[in-house]
């Protein structure tokens, strides 16, 4: 939802009404006059006013709403009535702002999933999430992340109970910023072996699949287990299978909100097991089941204009290697409750896989078989809409560390440096040509 829009236009109706009443000549009759005559005379003066100043706010509304297709929140087309029921049930809880007494906390992060994911897309570096952990390089010291109430670091906290800090002996913090979360059920939809087809392909570059353990309520009938583990698709190092499981961590780990998923609140770093009286579960399985599937039914934007600029940008992708891991297409295969799921193309840009990005961009956090510097690739649908949902900014690369779209591509190393070093081999008007198409995404 365009929500910042609304504001402004709400509080600019405000101020002019107030200009108005403090202004406005016959106003300062009355107050000095006192007259019956005058009195009413003013009332039909400010009720017109303010008709006509509510009259400008509707056209400012109306007129700087953005067009179809330029915000995040499109349905998928094809949905059924009950699907775009379920739509803005899940759309209404993405937004909801909890409470103390709603069960917010005791130690959380934000108080809303939008609050890190603006108007569905990316979230701002300010409310970029903090993980930590102890490890050797290569294995987890789990009765650490046990103890100190890991991974998450929950910095806020609410009246009486001090926040987490972050232990001194844990030997990494990864720092992330929200995705944006459309296009998730595309996503969702994929199936493993359109994945893990990209696995090491033998041109160079090792894609990697993340296998990593499910929570037993998340696991959807009929999906592939390999040795009890299940392919990873979400989040930034792909450590999560499920996209129920995805939205269920979230409420408790970013908000403190328990479910049937996770009955037990948070444990706090520094002062062990607690709770704020409220009776778990503090979200419903359905409530779950709504975000799920607002998040599935939340259609990817569609392209924007394509020049012959844009064109060439988008050969000169392929062509210096960025297309091996942002993969332009992937098919979907049947998805078991939204046909309009199934039978997809999706543009997506990544292929969900791990890469080795090198030192600069290596958090030293494993998670799953992910490794210290191994990142899924990130999608890049939809970039060009990055900066309109983050008030006229875009913040690039897992933890947002950048606003310029030419930086993040040097920050590539590792598996991407050929890549790189290609791009950097390019002419001004090349390199514009790559950026270009990258904003026309
Ligand atoms: C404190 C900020 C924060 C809050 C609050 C938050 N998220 Fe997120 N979200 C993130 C971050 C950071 C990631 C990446 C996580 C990772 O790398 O494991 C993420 C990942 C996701 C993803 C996967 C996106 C992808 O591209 O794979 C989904 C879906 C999602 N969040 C949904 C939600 C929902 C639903 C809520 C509310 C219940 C929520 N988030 C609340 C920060 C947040
Ligand atoms: C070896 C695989 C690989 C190659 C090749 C590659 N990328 Fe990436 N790209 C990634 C990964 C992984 C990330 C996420 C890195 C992170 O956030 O730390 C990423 C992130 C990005 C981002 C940031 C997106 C965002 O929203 O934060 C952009 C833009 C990008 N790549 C463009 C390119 C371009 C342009 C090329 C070609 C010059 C390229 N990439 C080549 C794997 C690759």
């Amino acid at each position: 939802m365009q929500q910042s829009e609304l504001y402004f236009t709400n509080s600019s109706i405000i101020l002019i009404r107030f200009f108005l009443f403090f202004f406005n000549p016959l106003q300062r009759v009355h107050i000095l006059v006192l007259n019956n005559y005058m009195k009413l005379h003013n009332l039909i003066f400010i009720f017109h006013f303010s008709l006509l100043t509510l009259f400008i706010g509707c056209d400012t509304l109306f007129t700087s709403k953005p067009e179809t297709g330029e915000t995040f929140d499109q349905t998928l087309e094809g949905l059924t009535r009950t699907q775009k029921l379920a739509f803005a049930r899940g759309d209404e809880a993405f937004e909801k702002t909890f409470s103390v007494i709603e069960g917010l906390g005791p130690i959380f992060v934000q108080p809303s999933c939008e609050g890190c994911h603006n108007g569905d897309g990316k979230g701002h570096p300010r409310t970029n999430l903090k993980r930590f952990q102890k490890n050797d390089g290569s294995q987890v010291d789990t009765n650490f992340t046990i103890q100190y109430g890991g991974a998450q670091l929950q910095q806020r906290s609410i009246p009486g109970i001090p926040p987490e800090e972050i232990p001194s002996q844990r030997s990494a913090i990864s720092t992330r910023s929200g995705p944006p979360v459309f296009g998730m059920g595309l996503i969702e939809a994929i199936d493993d072996a359109t994945i893990l087809a990209n696995v090491d392909s033998g041109d160079g570059i090792s894609g990697k699949a993340n296998f990593v353990p499910a929570h037993e309520m998340a696991i959807p009938p009929n999906v592939n287990s390999y040795n009890g583990k299940y392919l990873g698709r979400f989040g930034r190092k792909s450590g999560t299978p499920f996209l129920l499981q995805q939205v269920a961590t979230a409420y408790l780990q970013d908000m403190g909100i328990t479910s049937e998923f996770f009955p037990q609140e948070l444990q706090h770093a520094q002062l062990g097991t607690m709770s704020e009286n409220i009776p778990e579960p503090e979200v419903s399985f359905s409530t779950l089941n709504d975000v799920a599937n607002y998040l599935r039914m939340l259609a990817p934007p569609k392209r924007g204009k394509i020049t012959s600029q844009i064109k060439l940008g988008d050969s000169l992708f392929t062509a210096i290697g960025c297309a091996n891991c942002h993969i332009p297409k992937m098919q979907t295969g049947i998805h078991p409750t939204i046909a309009a799921l199934s039978n997809k193309q999706v543009h997506l840009y990544s292929d969900l896989l791990l890469h080795d990005m090198g030192d600069e961009l290596a958090d030293n956090f494993i998670e799953g078989e992910a490794n210290g510097k191994e990142w899924r690739t990130t999608p890049l649908w939809g970039l060009r809409l990055y900066a309109e949902n983050l008030g006229g900014t875009a913040y690039y690369l897992h933890d947002g560390r950048t606003n310029d779209l030419k930086t993040a591509i040097l920050f590539h190393g590792g598996e991407a440096m050929s890549a790189r070093n290609l791009f950097n081999a390019l002419s001004n008007a090349d390199k514009e040509a790559v950026l270009a198409f990258l904003r026309s995404l």
